[in-house]
């Protein structure tokens, strides 16, 4: 383990302190806007005025800490760093979750350096906070600093047998790219021990971080799904990638314990699970 630069560890707290009361906010909040949600990217993706909510909170603490550092909202709260750095932020991960009344939702928080020239990916995660509101908990992480649930370091499974290996997944909202996901995981259920599919990709990765989950794969996924549970994932031990060696991004993310990621990861690319059809 390297020596966390304090700067990092600063961050870290800050985003945990954000994420603990974006989450208190929406949490307070359901029972009102659940009524009045609209839809995104498709007529299955939804957005609340809790998601807005939230990024503004966040938003605004974020300002009033560190003004120069930029900002990658998913509902739009978008401004250039100045400061080399920028905040990934999920509001609500997992809205259709927090929609339903099922408790697994999350506030994906992460701080990173970027390139200038791909201001809207997160080059280099420094920091990362995910508060679970639903059951009170919180995953932390700074570079060289480890993982933690609720201030207690956690590491990644050991499991080294694939047949034995419990593994997360998530589906896009685009019917096509379903279709894709459906086959590879008919394909790879005969080899696993089973499949679980939660909807919300922060907690999935922070799943993989506790050993609750011996890996996850999802196709798609946004800069602010995945920024901050690639920082945990990685801090507690796991192997994240895009399946092909380089970082995750929308193209593929894969997190694994490491006794597995060779087995699943070949899996994975014999089924071109990152290479759905296009049209
Ligand atoms: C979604 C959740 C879901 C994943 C989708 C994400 P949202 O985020 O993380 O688990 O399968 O790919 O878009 O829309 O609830 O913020
Ligand atoms: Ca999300
Ligand atoms: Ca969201």
């Amino acid at each position: 383990m390297t020596t966390p630069e304090p700067l990092h560890l600063e961050l870290r707290d800050l985003a945990a302190g954000l994420a603990v009361e974006a989450g208190e906010d929406a949490l307070r909040r359901r029972d009102d806007v659940i009524a009045s949600a609209e839809t995104k990217s498709s007529a299955t993706d939804l957005v609340t005025e809790a998601d807005r909510a939230a990024e503004r909170l966040i938003i605004d603490g974020i300002t009033a800490a560190r003004p120069g550092d930029g900002i990658v909202g998913e509902e739009g709260g978008d401004r250039a760093s100045t400061t080399g750095l920028s905040w990934f932020i999920d509001p609500i991960d997992g809205t259709t979750n927090f929609v339903y009344g099922i408790p697994d939702w999350a506030v994906s928080i992460a701080v990173a350096e970027i390139d200038p020239a791909r201001p809207d990916q997160p080059g280099r995660v420094v920091a990362a906070a995910v508060s679970d509101p639903g059951k009170g908990l919180l995953y932390t992480a700074a570079e060289g600093a480890g993982a933690q649930l609720d201030g207690a370091t956690i590491r990644c499974s050991t499991t080294s047998d694939l047949g034995l290996s419990l593994v997360g997944t998530g589906f896009s909202y685009l019917a096509d790219r379903r279709r894709h996901q459906a086959g590879v995981i008919g394909e790879l259920l005969p080899s696993i021990r089973d499949i679980r599919r939660h909807g919300a990709a922060a907690l999935d990765l922070c799943s993989v971080a506790a050993g609750r989950l011996d890996a996850y794969f999802e196709l798609g996924l946004n800069s602010w799904d995945l920024a901050a549970g690639w920082l945990i994932a990685t801090e507690a031990g796991a192997v994240v990638d895009d399946l092909r060696g380089g970082s995750p991004s929308a193209t593929f993310t894969f997190a694994s314990t490491p006794g597995i990621a060779e087995t699943l990861g070949d899996e994975l690319r014999r089924l071109d699970a990152d290479r759905p059809p296009s049209g």
